[in-house]
């Protein structure tokens, strides 16, 4: 990948976005941490550690899942925590690894399939299981459909997307009594089914996107903007207690300490370019670009690790002791 880069050909997925979309549990822990909403997921290497994983995203019946698993293989859906304890520990026994899903039962054998494009959904589908099948892969007998989403779905769809670094990607979620449940985020979403399903011209989406970015190539903006001596970028966090809670933007003294806000970070929304005006809250996140030291004396000390270790004794250790 890094040599495709050196040579000036524009790709819309990062190598770094494909590894991470590849690996299902750091994907998870990728898209949690930025609060998308995710089926409850948890992930055991231990036999003890079995049973309160399993309860803990809400007990029987539970959905087990093969790290490396497609097409619907290696998804399983057990019954009872008796079964799936024997499933996991026969996995575990061939040294297999799994994540342990909370079942979505109101999603009845459905499935969306969102394709993004930058910044915009531009296609989607519903595949529905046949019969009493819970997997609604086509591989596994399922059906499409074409499906208008809510906004609510295409913003989990392009947040994923972007989470994960991926310009173009297949977002699969499960439609959840709350709302959207992203399953997984494809970096190579296959075409095919989802042109036939929604009519819609999918790769043109694609290449007319490419087209447009390739007046604006990637550039390392960190490496960028730390070429000048002392100054770099930096993500400054807005603390609960911070005098600067209530203060727009322009009279939080900043700027008169050389330092300019990129974006604000406000829950899951961002804001680009924040205006003067911006009145601060508690947790905002900013990311700047600034003098270091200026910027540096606004983030907290790190808790200062503990000082001395147990001082030794005096006397030599009696030799029993040692042994014990
Ligand atoms: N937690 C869950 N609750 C209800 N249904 C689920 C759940 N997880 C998966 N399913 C169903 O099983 C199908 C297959 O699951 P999943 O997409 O995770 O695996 P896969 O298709 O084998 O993997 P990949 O999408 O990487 O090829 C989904 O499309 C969905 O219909
Ligand atoms: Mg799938």
């Amino acid at each position: 990948m890094r040599q495709f880069e050196q040579m000036d050909v524009y790709t819309p997925n990062t190598a770094n976005g494909i590894t991470n979309a590849r690996d299902k549990l750091r994907a998870n822990q990728i898209l949690s941490r930025h609060n998308i909403a995710l089926p409850a997921t948890t992930f055991v290497r231990n036999r003890a550690d079995l049973r309160p994983a399993i309860e803990s995203v809400g007990g029987a019946p539970v959905v087990i899942k093969l790290l490396e698993g497609t097409q619907g293989i290696g998804v399983i859906l057990a019954p009872t925590v008796k079964v799936a304890e024997a499933i996991i520990e026969t996995l575990h026994s061939t040294k297999q690894n799994v994540l342990i899903q909370k079942f979505i039962a109101e999603s009845r054998g459905r499935d969306i399939r969102a394709l993004v494009v930058g910044d915009r959904v531009v296609a989607a589908m519903r595949r529905v299981a046949s019969g009493d099948e819970f997997r609604s892969n086509v591989h596994r007998g399922g059906s499409v459909e074409r499906v208008e989403l809510t906004p609510e779905y295409e913003q989990a769809a392009v947040r994923s997307a972007q989470i994960m670094g991926l310009k173009v990607a297949g977002v699969d979620m499960l439609e959840g009594n709350e709302g959207p449940l992203v399953m997984e985020v494809n970096s190579s979403p296959g075409l095919q089914g989802i042109e036939t399903a929604t009519n819609l011209d999918v790769a043109g989406a694609i290449i007319d996107y490419i087209g447009n970015q390739v007046a604006f190539p990637e550039i390392d903006v960190r490496q960028r903007l730390t070429v000048s001596t002392g100054y770099g970028v930096a993500e400054l966090l807005v603390h609960g207690d911070a005098d600067l809670i209530g203060k727009t933007l322009g009279e939080s003294g900043l700027w008169e300490r050389d330092i300019t806000v990129l974006t604000l970070h406000r829950g899951t929304t961002v804001i680009p370019n924040p205006r003067k005006g911006v009145v601060l809250e508690a947790e905002d996140r900013l990311l700047c670009f600034g003098k270091l030291e200026e910027m540096r004396s606004m983030i907290p000390e790190r808790r200062r690790r503990r000082q001395k270790v147990r001082r030794l004794p005096k006397e030599p250790i009696p030799v029993s002791d040692v042994a014990s």
